[in-house]
């Protein structure tokens, strides 16, 4: 994974526990890179899961929701860095539908060593998104939470539901968004 994603984490965990607090976990996670990154380089995704347990166990959230509050800092980090993905979507949906064929697409140009989830989407009236997250990395709480920021950005309720695709070769879940009535 790409560093500037590592480098955002801490810097999550630095905005909640202090930077000292966050050199101890670094200091104690016995980590391949020793917990120094490059924005610009790439690291392994099991270093990434490793450190949401260390600093899960210091705040004492559990890896998933602290992977879904990882979710909603990195969309707004994404939201600041590259303003344009955004600005032609008329609601949380159409940017959603996006991502697979549009955003990830960019993204791969500009980054071509990433490593990124495969999205399928389908509307269901007006008012419902069902979208389908498959990866190699085991991020589906991630993905919640960029999903949930999406909506909170657009600024229209919607209610996100998760179920985890079981007996698959990749990780896999289930979104479902539905806009409130
Ligand atoms: C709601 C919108 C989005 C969703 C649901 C989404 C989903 C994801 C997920 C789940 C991952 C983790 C990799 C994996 O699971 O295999 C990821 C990685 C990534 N996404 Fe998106 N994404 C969204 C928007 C964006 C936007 C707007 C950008 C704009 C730059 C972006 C750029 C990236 C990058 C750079 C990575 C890291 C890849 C790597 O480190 O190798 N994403 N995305």
């Amino acid at each position: 994974m790409k560093g500037m994603v590592f480098v955002e984490l801490l810097n999550m965990a630095e905005a909640a526990i202090g930077e000292d607090a966050v050199d101890e976990i670094l200091d104690r996670a016995e980590l391949a890179s020793d917990g120094a990154y490059s924005a610009v380089g790439n690291y392994s995704c099991s270093e990434l899961i490793k450190l949401v347990e260390a600093i899960g166990l210091h705040v004492k959230a559990s890896p998933e929701d602290l992977q879904t509050q990882f979710g909603h800092w990195m969309f707004r980090r994404f939201v600041e860095g590259y303003p344009g993905f955004f600005t032609d979507k008329a609601d949380a949906f159409d940017m959603l539908e996006a991502i697979e064929n549009e955003v990830h697409v960019e993204v791969r140009k500009l980054y071509p060593e990433v490593e990124l989830p495969h999205f399928s989407t389908e509307r269901f009236g007006g008012d419902r998104l069902q979208m389908v997250y498959r990866s190699e990395r085991p991020l589906t709480h991630f993905c919640l939470g960029l999903i949930q920021a999406c909506i909170t950005h657009f600024g229209e309720p919607a209610e996100v539901d998760m179920v985890p695709l079981e007996g698959e070769s990749q990780h896999a879940a289930e979104f479902t968004i539905r806009k409130a009535a």
